[in-house]
């Protein structure tokens, strides 16, 4: 998780290096290396800083990381509608392909969901009228999410039950246990054609470690924009204008 982080946040930490350094039309891990020759140092120590002043920060960079890479999905200027939660197994395999990510690589990316939390807004309906979730589970997210639209929309839970702060593979095994907090989570495990790779790696720690680095590193590199290409957005939220 954390050189994809560093390679980003690479990116805000050298800003100022930038007007001494030259433009390039590739991408090139080397880019700072003679402008700013200690980055990864840099910015894993301010990653590390921030994290330990406050602990989801962690899971904040995650999230971010993944929503820039997508962030080219969005044809209008609205507010992202990354896949929603209430994407189906087909949904959700169909909004990876379009970026050259497969099935498989999904379901080693979603196991960022074992750190970071959600809002009661984005899980609401599946605590309270899905079928496919352990019940005292639901019982349990029930109370801090009340029933009504409008009411604790933002209470948050935890992503993973068990260790929600924590790196790890547990998302996998709560999944297999019917206690995914999202809708589209759950869909990773849920008799269809994803249930046997949740399973082994529920089973095998190691070997999603190694495809999470592979696939998030891979997700880094879907469409770069580089020289003249692409904009900074003065809102994160809305294409300039
Ligand atoms: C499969 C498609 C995905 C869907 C539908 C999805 C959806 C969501 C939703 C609804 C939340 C809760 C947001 C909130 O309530 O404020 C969330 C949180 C999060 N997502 Fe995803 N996500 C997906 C894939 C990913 C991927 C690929 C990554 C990173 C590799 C990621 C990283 C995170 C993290 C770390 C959080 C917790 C953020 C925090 O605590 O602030 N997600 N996601
Ligand atoms: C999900 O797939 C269904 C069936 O193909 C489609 O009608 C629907 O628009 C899709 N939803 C999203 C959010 O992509
Ligand atoms: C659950 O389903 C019932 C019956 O369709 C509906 O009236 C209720 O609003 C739903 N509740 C939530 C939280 O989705």
């Amino acid at each position: 998780m954390a050189s994809s982080m560093i390679i980003s946040f690479a990116l805000l930490a050298c800003t100022l290096y930038l007007i001494n350094g030259t433009s390039s039309t590739q991408l090139t891990p080397k880019f700072y290396s003679q402008s700013c020759p200690k980055v990864f140092e840099v910015v894993q120590s301010v990653v590390h800083a921030a994290v330990a002043k406050e602990r989801r920060m962690g899971a904040s960079l995650l999230r971010l990381h993944f929503h820039d890479c997508f962030v080219n999905e969005e044809e209008t200027p609205k507010p992202p509608t990354f896949p929603p939660p209430t994407s189906s197994l087909n949904n959700l395999t169909t909004t990876f392909q379009a970026v050259g990510l497969s099935t498989n690589e999904m379901v080693a990316l979603t196991g960022a969901h074992n750190i970071g939390k959600a809002q009661c807004i984005n899980f609401r309906v599946r605590v309270y009228n899905e079928s496919n979730i352990d019940p005292l589970f639901a019982v349990i997210r029930q109370s801090h999410c009340p029933p009504s639209t409008g009411s604790g929309d933002n209470n948050l839970a935890p992503l993973d039950v068990r260790t929600p702060a924590r790196f790890d593979n547990l998302y996998y095994k709560n999944l297999i246990r019917q206690q995914g907090l999202l809708h589209s989570d759950q869909q990773l495990h849920s008799g269809g054609s994803t249930d046997s790779l949740m399973e082994q790696y529920g089973r095998e720690p190691v070997s999603f470690k190694i495809d999470f680095a592979a696939a998030i590193v891979k997700m880094g590199d879907i469409r770069p924009l580089t020289g003249a290409d692409g904009e900074i957005r003065r809102n994160c939220r809305v294409v300039n204008s």
